[in-house]
């Protein structure tokens, strides 16, 4: 076993930070084994690249993403950029023979989804999406539960998600807002419920969906207004097609009022339970 896991980052926003402060806590969580080593970490220049690998401790910065993925020192790539850019940087990062940690959403087009799971099937490496929230050992237990029949023959379930981060119908027209990284709430937040529905509850046999954009458009920072691309609220009704007998609906929403930054409910309804 290695003593030490080289760490490469590409983009170090929000949730760029998030995975370098999580590399840097794996020993005062996990304790011994394999640790990070905060190696090679990429921006859009090489300013700021320079001014995060200082911030967050590592060791090597660079403006191109493609120098970090050539890095013999690097084993693991996390992926933490905009949607649009997810499928080619986790490509080439497993094509190079990497270990790739990339941020939910997948991709933006099923086509380009398929790719990735394609070469990382054929790659062999750990290929990891940030679908965070399967992971979480609450859902687990309640994975535990519904497998031991606490909640019977479920007949239906129902999610929503609000954030709250584009609520204020004054925040600014940004990447999210743009069609490239995909169709907004649905899949920025609403990939979230979704992962936790295929999780426990297995494939989607049909779905309807309904998107709603609240703030047609928004203002920029040059001071001007922009048509808003993607959708802010999400309405999804799923039929599971694991069990022929359970339908289920769930609905990712967004925004939420202001105030309720992160706010997830998930209820679950069934016959017969122990
Ligand atoms: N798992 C979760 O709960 C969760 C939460 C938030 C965001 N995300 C995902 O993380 C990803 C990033 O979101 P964010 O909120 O951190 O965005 P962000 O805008 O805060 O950060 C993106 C960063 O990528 C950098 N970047 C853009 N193009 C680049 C390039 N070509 N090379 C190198 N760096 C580049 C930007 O400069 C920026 O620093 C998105 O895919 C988002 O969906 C996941």
């Amino acid at each position: 076993m290695k003593a030490s896991i080289g760490v490469g980052l590409i983009g170090t926003g929000y949730m760029g930070k998030c995975h370098a402060l999580a590399r840097n806590s794996v020993k005062p969580v996990f304790g011994s084994g394999p640790q990070p080593r905060l190696v090679h970490l990429a921006e859009v220049n090489a300013a700021i690249a320079q001014t995060k690998a200082d911030e967050f401790g590592f060791a090597k910065a660079t403006g191109d993403w493609r120098e970090l993925i050539a890095d013999p020192e690097v084993d693991v790539v996390s992926v933490t950029t905009p949607n649009a850019f997810h499928a080619e940087m986790a490509i080439a990062a497993l094509e190079a023979g990497k270990h790739v940690w990339c941020e939910k959403p997948m991709a933006v087009a099923l086509a380009d989804a398929e790719r990735m799971a394609a070469v990382a099937k054929a790659s062999g490496k750990v290929a990891v999406l940030g679908y965070n929230y399967i992971q979480n050992p609450l859902v687990r237990h309640i994975g535990a539960l519904l497998e031991q029949g606490a909640i019977g023959s479920v007949n239906h379930v129902r999610l929503e998600m609000d954030e709250d981060f584009m609520a204020d119908p004054e925040a600014l027209f940004y990447w999210k807002s743009e069609a490239s990284s995909g169709y907004g709430a649905l899949d920025d937040f609403g990939v979230h419920p979704l992962s936790l529905l295929h999780v426990l509850f297995g494939s989607v046999a049909r779905v309807f969906a309904h998107l709603a954009k609240p703030y047609p458009t928004r203002p920029t920072k040059e001071g001007t207004a922009r048509a808003v691309e993607t959708f802010d609220i999400a309405s999804v009704l799923f039929e599971m097609g694991r069990r022929d007998q359970w339908r289920h609906g769930a609905q990712p929403l967004g925004p939420g009022p202001q105030g309720a930054h992160c706010a997830a409910d998930f209820r679950v309804q069934g016959l017969d339970c122990l």
